[in-house]
């Protein structure tokens, strides 16, 4: 099984940024602790702050893997291009937020993905990742 997991805008600085809120765990750090916990799978990973590389590797992946698990971080609540990629490929998108978005601010209560997205793991921290890899084994 092949599954990627595609990272948003300020993901790159996760175990620095607002720790109090995402935790103090780097992505990488976290990347391969996911890795060991499932060696069945082939488990890639990429991060962009920019939204039209998301929706590229949205496109490439598309058709090819079994599964995606999206974080778009703030674009989640802007962006109608990686909502519409999202409904535009074959390949499954689980929306992953690290936090519980809708404990915040109102802005956050709104998602571009969800309507496209085959299901939302949202404020298990980093292990919400961890979850949505389980929802694609079934
Ligand atoms: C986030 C929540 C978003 O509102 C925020 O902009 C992020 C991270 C999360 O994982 O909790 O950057 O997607």
């Amino acid at each position: 099984m092949k599954i990627i997991i595609i990272n948003g805008p300020n993901l790159n600085l996760l175990g620095k940024r607002e720790p109090e809120v995402y935790g103090s765990t780097s992505f990488e750090d976290y990347f391969a602790t996911l890795q060991s916990k499932f060696p069945q799978v082939e488990l890639h990973y990429f991060q962009s702050n920019i939204e039209g590389e998301l929706i590229g590797k949205l496109q490439d992946v598309g058709f090819e893997y079994d599964g995606i698990i999206l974080n778009a971080a703030a674009y989640t609540h802007t962006s109608v291009g990686i909502g519409d990629a999202v409904k535009a490929i074959d390949t499954p998108v689980v929306e992953v937020h690290i936090s519980n978005t809708h404990q915040r601010e109102a802005y956050r209560h709104v998602s571009y993905i969800s309507p496209g997205a085959k299901g939302v793991i949202l404020g298990f921290g980093l292990q919400s990742y961890d979850l949505a890899i389980q929802s694609f084994l079934g």
